[in-house]
């Protein structure tokens, strides 16, 4: 029996509602799937609560301990009784700089049943491939003369060849495995300097995938495409910031926030991966049992994957499809939902 190490990280808000659910799918499609293999949990705690009691986000120390496990679990990251960005920069963010998660994976697909608020939306089915530890969100950058009228703030985008080709390298080989298409994304026309970095990556990098068909689109544009003809894409690579932004877009054409999940991954194995629905922690509908897990349920069967644990990956995802299939309008608990998920596996 192989026991695979799992880091449970709830977070804040809804996350301390999904992640159980996606746990109790998880359990019962690694049983059914006749693996011998089992999940080993530990509980993190990184929330508000503790930042308030303690001061405390994620220590160095417990960052060092993630490092034992084979994939990190997490919730979501947020809270409104806390200054903007302590929890962000403090867990998730060191989270996947400090474990290297170099691509940040977010699959976007419409489910039979799912209603788009677009009226025609194509057969939509593609991954974005967003760059896990540049960009802006470094924290590169600072603050002089603050809080005068002459206050200056300058946040950098830091870019480097090998953060960018790992990424891009990710990506051709996605689209080789997919449909042979990749569409970079980036404001070229604007941010030059990191721009044309990217461009010269893409074109080196497309050399050795003479199969898969390139585009570039500028980011204001892709935010068209994606409401006016989302089936266009199969794989779309893109810097940290431009794919914060297009991921939720993304989710929202699809079927909703409720539906899209996502992994991290360090794709050098120095480090585990960590898996998370792109929601966040939603504090306006949390602590009411309604939020909705499937993300959280299809970021486990993610992880699944990663681990090897393919025939379970696959059961959570036709699992999934069924029920939301049949979901129609129908007002369940979340873990109503978690239970007639897990009911249609094996
Ligand atoms: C996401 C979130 C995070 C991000 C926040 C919580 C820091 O929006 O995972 O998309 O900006 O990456
Ligand atoms: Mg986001």
């Amino acid at each position: 029996m192989s026991a695979y190490k799992i880091a449970v990280m709830p977070g804040d808000g809804i996350g301390v509602e999904v992640i159980p659910e996606g746990l109790k799918v998880l359990n019962r499609a690694i049983e059914a799937s006749g693996a011998a293999a089992e999940l080993e949990t530990k509980h993190f705690e990184a929330s508000a609560k503790r930042w308030h009691e303690t001061g405390e986000t994620l220590t160095d120390a417990e960052l060092e301990e993630l490092r034992g496990f084979d994939a990190i679990y997490f919730g979501a990251c947020g809270d409104p009784t806390t200054p903007s960005g302590v929890l962000e920069r403090g867990i998730i963010l060191k989270m996947r700089f400090g474990l290297d998660h170099a691509v940040n994976m977010r699959p976007s697909k419409s489910y039979p049943g799912t209603v788009s608020p677009l009226k025609d939306p194509g057969d939509i089915d593609f991954v974005v491939i967003r760059e896990g530890t540049e960009g802006p969100y470094t924290g590169q950058g600072g603050s002089l003369r603050t809080n005068t009228p002459q206050e200056v703030a300058n946040e950098v985008s830091v870019n480097t060849w090998f953060g960018v080709e790992r990424t891009v390298r990710f990506a051709f080989e996605q689209a080789r495995a997919r449909r042979q298409k990749l569409t970079y994304v980036h404001k070229t026309n604007v941010m030059a300097h990191a721009g044309h970095l990217w461009r010269r990556v893409v074109e080196h990098v497309a050399q050795d995938y003479p199969e898969v068909a390139v585009n570039y689109e500028h980011a204001d544009a892709s935010t068209i495409y994606l409401v006016t003809d989302p089936a266009r894409y199969d794989v779309i690579v893109t810097d940290n910031l431009f794919g914060d932004i297009l991921t939720d877009l993304a989710a929202a054409v699809t079927g909703g926030i409720g539906l899209a999940a996502s992994g991290n991954l360090n794709v050098n194995g120095t480090g585990p991966s960590l898996f998370e629905p792109i929601h966040g922690s939603a504090p306006d509908i949390a602590g009411q049992g309604i939020a909705d897990p499937t993300a959280a349920i299809l970021s486990g069967a993610l992880m699944a994957e990663q681990l090897g644990l393919d025939v379970a990956a696959k059961s959570i995802t036709a699992a999934v499809e069924a029920d939301l299939a049949e979901r129609g309008s129908a007002k369940r608990s979340t873990s109503e939902v978690g239970d007639a998920i897990a009911a249609r596996i094996g």
